[in-house]
């Protein structure tokens, strides 16, 4: 079934998504600890990797006006020892991403400092990095609800090895960060491989990172050398125009220069399972990250079983997959995706009561949902609590599905992909 009834539209053209959200993020910090200076090219210019300039310039590095619409962003380092207090507690914003990560930066820097953010990310939970940044010998001290504020007191670190709890990029870099500025040894089990950014990157800057299965080391000792960055678009971001190509009633969208890093490709891997089709071209390296054009073209859509060993290449991607589902042949479960109640909203509720609201059969399990597809028109108003995925996913099931769905919040895409909506009318009109 595709949603040919509905008045999907046809697609065409051949489009950019913007930067990887995770790399820009990864790419601002270790340009502000490398000796020397750093290009970035096709930095995302959204409101988290914002959050990470503003806190890293409140920590004394120079970082240019990302308003400013030039390709290339130049970054001097101060060093791995040259970040300096800042009278002001630093505000994440929104940014999961900057909260955590920063906080494996700061446990390592002879300073104390508070991170502070919005209602949404003060609520989330900050321990899984608090406890290991302990046990390396820093004091963390996050709210009594164990989120932010956090105040950090920053020490000479002792190195770990660590066993994590969740399967989380964010835990694994805080832990490599903090070993990095420290310059001891630590070692990260992870129960499920994440996305391995922090690891690629620190090995183009002369780090020794090794990865055995889903243990990854860092040896001290090495200089952190200033590198160029070229940023790949985003898998995440490519994704909801994946799908909306995939539900599409006709045409091909191509989507150039995409990030293809195997830790991140899941929800490709399941739009071709539900009957998508999927094309990878021009194959190319980026700065140490595998990139390719997308071309992607409508099929007939059936449910899948998305299996707990996958969440983790398509957690982010689980919004847009059921809106997808949604309009699929069938009853599509995903499980093992707990994870999903600790984003930026709880995108499990989140998603199950968007999809009811506007006409979709669906229903919450502890770990993930199950979702019922039709093709019948959809329509409703979708409450996203400030969430960027959940914005952009209904976004796109409005633009198959007759138009409908009205967001409530479509500004809060900013977040993660500046221009989405615009986009969005373009290749559909
Ligand atoms: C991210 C890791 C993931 C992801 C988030 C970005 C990163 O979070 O959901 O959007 O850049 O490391 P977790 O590490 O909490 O799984």
């Amino acid at each position: 079934m595709t949603s040919h009834g509905a008045r999907a539209p046809r697609v065409n053209g051949a489009i950019r998504v913007p930067g990887d959200k995770s790399i820009s993020h990864r790419a601002l910090m270790l340009a502000a600890l490398a000796e020397g200076s750093s290009e970035i090219r096709g930095i995302l210019r959204s409101a988290d990797v914002r959050s990470t300039a503003a806190v890293l310039r409140a920590l004394g590095v120079t970082i240019p006006d990302l308003d400013v619409d030039v390709d290339v962003v130049t970054v001097a380092g101060v060093g791995r020892g040259g970040l300096r207090a800042s009278a002001e507690s630093l505000d994440c914003g929104n940014s999961g991403t900057t909260a955590r990560l920063m906080a494996g930066i700061l446990a390592a820097s002879h300073f104390t400092s508070t991170l502070i953010g919005d209602a949404s990310l003060s609520r989330r939970p900050m321990r899984r990095v608090a406890t290991p940044l302990r046990a390396m010998g820093a004091t963390l001290e996050p709210s009594a609800e164990g989120g932010l504020p956090m105040t950090i007191h920053g020490r000479t670190l002792q190195g770990t090895t660590w066993h994590s709890e969740t399967a989380s990029a964010q835990v694994k870099s805080a832990i490599l960060l903090a070993g990095l500025v420290a310059d001891v040894p630590v070692e990260v089990h992870e129960p499920a491989a994440t996305r391995d950014h922090t690891e690629r990157m620190l090995r183009a800057r002369g780090i020794d990172v090794r990865t055995e299965g889903n243990s990854i080391s860092l040896v001290p000792g090495a200089a952190l050398r200033a590198a160029a960055t070229d940023v790949p678009g985003d898998p995440s971001s490519a994704t909801f125009f994946s799908a909306l190509a995939a539900m599409s009633d006709g045409g091909t969208l191509a989507l150039e220069h995409v990030g293809i890093n195997p830790t991140r490709t899941g929800a490709f891997d399941v739009l071709v399972r539900m009957g998508a089709t999927l094309k990878f071209e021009a194959f190319a390296d980026a700065g140490g990250e595998p990139v390719a054009r997308l071309v992607v073209s409508p099929g007939l859509l059936g449910a899948t079983i998305i299996e707990p060993h996958e969440v983790p290449s398509l957690i982010d991607e689980l919004p847009m997959l059921a809106c997808v589902a949604a309009r699929a042949q069938g009853e599509t479960r995903v499980t093992g995706a707990a994870e999903l109640r600790v984003k930026e909203s709880d995108r499990i509720t989140a998603v199950v009561q968007n999809l009811r609201g506007v006409g979709v059969d669906a229903e919450e399990l502890p770990d993930g949902f199950v979702v019922r597809g039709s093709d019948r028109p959809l329509a409703g108003r979708v409450v996203t609590h400030g969430d960027h995925r959940i914005a952009m996913a209904f976004g796109v099931l409005s633009a198959v599905s007759g138009g409908g769905i009205v967001v409530d919040d479509p500004d809060c895409a900013i977040v993660s992909f500046p221009g989405f909506w615009e986009l969005l009318t373009h290749v559909t009109r």
